[in-house]
């Protein structure tokens, strides 16, 4: 796609207590981001026209084609679609986006507000399904032994461990667990498949793996990827213009 939007997972119970891994739901502070996501993606990711079917023709579109498919405002004259939910055919094409998470509670939580329509839309002929997706290779760097720990707690009962990681954050796995290399490793698929999009994608994750995604769209260095700024509560956008020409803007709740 020409844009991607990335963001962490709203405040989760272990953001609040400081411990890292675990599958833990999202806090009241949490729960008012996943509000927010689900009243600002709609009119910013669903609506976003950057890519262009070169088997349509968009220059003739008129003001009729901005439209609903199940009552939700989307715009586009680039596909014809069925939402699979209601069964309803929208007679005119609309711009569609895609949308990830990880299997963990907090981001499902916190994409649970954003509108989408299960759609069944025509590509050149071949009809593909486009629903929400769940993947396993977007969940938060497993941290083994470490899970559920607090860093306090890690260098007082892991010491070594503690200072394996400040050496070398990029190789260091946790015991039993993973490093940013197998990070790396394992978001791989999904980096191929998403080059494949034409459409606008929104992946909801967390802070390990979106600062893998982060960069390797915007072309950081490997090693830098670790300390990457992820902020809670932030919607980034990172857009394409042409081959080298990478925007990036941070939009953060209010
Ligand atoms: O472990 C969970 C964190 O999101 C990863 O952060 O690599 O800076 O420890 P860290």
């Amino acid at each position: 796609p020409r844009t991607v939007y990335l963001s962490r997972h709203g405040q989760s119970l272990y953001d609040v207590e400081k411990k890292i891994g675990g599958n833990p739901g999202i806090t009241a502070a949490g729960e008012q981001y996943a509000k927010w996501l689900g009243k600002v993606v709609p009119g910013e990711v669903w609506t976003t026209t950057h890519h262009r079917s070169p088997l349509k023709d968009l220059e003739d579109s008129t003001d009729e084609d901005e439209q609903s498919c199940s009552g939700r405002p989307l715009f586009g004259r680039l596909f014809p679609c069925v939402d699979l939910r209601t069964g309803t055919t929208s007679p005119k094409p609309i711009q569609p986006a895609r949308l990830w998470t990880s299997t963990l509670k907090r981001t499902i939580d916190t994409a649970r507000h954003i509108p989408h329509p299960v759609l069944e839309l025509r590509d050149g002929g071949v009809w593909h399904q486009m629903s929400p997706r769940v993947y396993r290779n977007l969940d938060e760097i497993f941290a083994g032994d470490c899970e559920g720990l607090t860093y306090e707690e890690i260098e007082r009962t892991h010491g070594d461990e503690a200072r394996l990681r400040k050496r070398d954050k990029l190789g260091y796995r946790y015991p039993r667990g993973e490093s940013y290399l197998d990070l790396i490793a394992r978001l791989d698929p999904l980096m191929h498949e998403l080059e494949s999009y034409k459409e606008p994608l929104l992946v909801v994750s967390h802070q390990a793996t979106l600062r893998v995604l982060y960069s390797y769209l915007v072309g950081g260095e490997r090693r830098d990827a670790p300390k990457v700024e992820i902020p809670l509560h932030t919607l980034i956008k990172i857009t394409w213009d042409g081959w080298r020409s990478i925007r990036e803007e941070r939009i953060a709740m209010e």
